[in-house]
């Protein structure tokens, strides 16, 4: 796929003092992990993510919910950072290093920004490798896989759930309240990777344009957003990023 990156959005990257990136699935896609959907692949084919990942779902059946996660587990804990989350690393380095403030969140759960060196990345949809209990509410990092049992169990007895936020949740306010923060005072948004459908991710780019931020959305193919942003570019976030960043930062 070709990717045409024009000038004016290489001037306004290097020139913008306050970036928000926004990611999606699609931006691990080139790692190898299924998307959400994706994910009901196979021995899962026959279930409604709707039917795995809620808290109705997990108190009627723990173990096949903790089995579906743990399946996913087992995906992303091969699953290597890709060309794209390595850009955006490189970009917070060098922007953060001209004084410039750059601000990453998140929709994945896989840490693979976090893998590729990217740092304080805001986690909307928390994280598949936190547990949490939900008798004593503690929680801790899981990164043994697979698990010894389904439900994972805590030390006080209580069943173990993924840190991730499930349909009907709420997102974490601290997350929430940094993302809503720094789209006030951005003046470049991007969305990468992302179907701009799930909200409240999907009203971000609408609030960075009412603070007048230049929008970008780079995907494989065109999302609700695609009309309403300054630039628009079709193409892989593995190919574009790396592009992106080598364009304003090369000497
Ligand atoms: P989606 O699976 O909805 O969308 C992935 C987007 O990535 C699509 O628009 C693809 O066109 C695009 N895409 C795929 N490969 C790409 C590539 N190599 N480069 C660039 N773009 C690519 O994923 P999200 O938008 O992340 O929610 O979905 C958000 C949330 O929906 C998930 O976190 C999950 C799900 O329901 C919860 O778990 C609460």
């Amino acid at each position: 796929m070709s990717t045409l990156i024009p000038d004016a959005l290489i001037a306004s990257l290097k020139t913008s003092q306050a970036l928000v990136v926004l990611t999606g699935a699609g931006v691990s896609a080139e790692s190898g992990i299924p998307t959400f959907r994706d994910a009901m692949e196979g021995l899962w084919a026959k279930y409604d993510p709707a039917q795995l990942a809620t808290p109705e779902a997990f108190e009627r059946d723990p173990e096949t919910v903790t089995r579906w996660y743990d399946w996913r587990r087992e995906k992303c804990a091969v699953a290597k950072p890709n060309p794209a989350h390595l850009a955006l690393a490189e970009l917070q380095r060098a922007v953060e290093k001209e004084g410039r403030s750059f601000t990453l969140i998140t929709q994945n759960v896989d840490r693979l920004h976090q893998a590729a060196g990217s740092r304080s990345v805001i986690e909307l949809h928390g994280t598949l490798w936190v547990w949490r209990c939900i008798r004593c509410c503690q929680e801790r990092e899981e990164r043994q896989v697979p698990f010894a049992q389904y439900p994972p169990k805590c030390a006080c007895g209580g069943n173990l759930r993924p840190g991730v936020i499930w349909f009907g949740e709420s997102l974490p306010e601290e997350a929430l309240n940094k993302t809503y923060q720094a789209l006030e005072e951005c003046d470049l948004f991007f969305a990468i990777g992302t179907s701009a459908v799930v909200q409240p991710a999907a009203s971000f780019l609408h609030v960075a344009r009412q603070h007048n931020a230049k929008t970008v959305e780079i995907n494989v193919a065109s999302t609700p957003v695609s009309r309403l942003v300054d630039w628009s570019i079709l193409g892989h976030a593995g190919e574009t990023l790396p592009e992106l960043v080598r364009r304003a930062y090369a000497a």
